[in-house]
């Protein structure tokens, strides 16, 4: 197993080809890494950084794992939701 996958519980993708960072894509990779680090999960969790996912008109796209829910024209804010609610969701199924 690759160093650092073994251990994340939590992973945050987020589109970086180029429709997604005229929408603000860079700012979401920030705000995830932030959000995580607020949440005492940054550890725990892998922020992967993807090509193109084929839904460019919906820019920014942003999903999480393992839940698999993702978002279209996605905001910081909405990011730093989707993460919250991801780790609340992981932390209520321990
Ligand atoms: S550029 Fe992000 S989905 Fe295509």
């Amino acid at each position: 197993m690759p160093r650092n996958l073994e251990r994340a519980e939590l992973f945050v993708l987020i589109c970086q080809s180029s429709d997604c960072k005229k929408k603000g894509a860079k700012a979401l990779a920030k705000q995830a890494k932030k959000t995580l680090k607020e949440e005492g999960m940054f550890r725990q969790s892998k922020i992967l950084k993807t090509r193109c996912t084929g839904n460019c008109k919906r820019a920014a796209i942003c999903g999480v794992l393992p839940s698999n829910t993702w978002l279209e024209k996605a905001t910081e804010s909405d990011v730093d939701k989707l993460i919250k609610d991801e780790i609340k969701a992981l932390k209520s199924s321990d």
